[in-house]
């Protein structure tokens, strides 16, 4: 597994560098099979990049008709709740962009869980190649928590263990957010053709030096669960992020 650790200046640096990895795997999938699947992280992080793709700076680089959204995870809301990773990714880019609304795969956090996982799990399957029940994502954007969780794969959750399913249900207190959700799988991101992680901020700074640098623990440390089978691992971090990274 290639891994790579690049580190900005500041955030505003790091969502450019973003946009421009964004915009380049797009250019390269479009251009060897037509279209670019992603799937996009929730949260705060992502925010300033989903603005940047929508810019003028950005937004023609990418054939949005070309494009395939999901989510790696979805809190278990409505999606015009300002709790959905949905509603901040629509407002800030999927409506200003032109990609054809059926290949906007959301997850439908208004449904029971039970129900929202099955959708999900469907939209999945229809979208992978036959007899597979993921598409390979040609990028996934991943977050990580203060506490070292990505997606929603939490510390001490059996979600991280999975090896079968595409899509679980899981409940998390994490930062007041809304506790239930549902997550992608370790399976489904691994696949994945390439997998960056966006880091920022001083409170993220012993999370991702344990992820990156401590024994392998995914209980403890669910972001190490996500090691591509054959793509690309790239991590993102401000100089903040990255204040308690010693050195190699
Ligand atoms: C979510 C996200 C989650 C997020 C991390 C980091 O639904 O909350 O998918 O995994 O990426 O919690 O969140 P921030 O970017 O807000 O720090």
């Amino acid at each position: 597994m290639n891994q790579d650790l690049q580190i900005f200046e500041n955030s505003e640096l790091l969502a450019n560098a973003a946009a421009r990895a964004f915009t380049a795997a797009a250019a390269d999938a479009v251009a060897s099979r037509r279209s670019f699947i992603a799937a996009l992280s929730g949260g705060s992080t992502p925010k300033a990049l989903f603005s940047l793709l929508a810019s003028p700076a950005y937004r023609g680089e990418i054939d949005w008709q070309a494009v395939h959204i999901f989510w790696g995870d979805e809190r278990l809301v409505p999606a015009d709740d300002p709790g959905s990773n949905y509603y901040h990714a629509r407002h800030l880019l999927l409506s200003q962009v032109p990609i054809p609304s059926t290949q906007v795969h959301r997850v439908r956090g208004e449904l029971p869980a039970g129900e929202a996982v099955e959708d999900y799990t469907t939209q999945l399957r229809e979208s992978a190649s036959m007899g597979l029940a993921w598409p390979r994502f040609d990028l996934a954007l991943m977050g990580l928590g203060a506490d070292g969780h990505t997606a929603s794969l939490f510390p001490g959750s059996t979600a991280v263990m999975e090896e079968e399913r595409s899509v679980l249900a899981v409940t998390a207190d994490y930062a007041g957010r809304p506790a239930h959700r549902v997550t992608l799988t370790p399976p489904v991101f691994n696949s994945a053709q390439r997998i960056l992680f966006l880091v920022t901020g001083k409170e993220k700074a012993t999370a991702l030096s344990a992820v990156l640098r401590a024994p392998k623990d995914v209980q403890q440390w669910p972001a190490q669960s996500i090691q591509p089978v054959s793509g690309s691992l790239t991590w993102f971090a401000d100089r903040a992020a990255a204040s308690q990274l010693s050195p190699i």
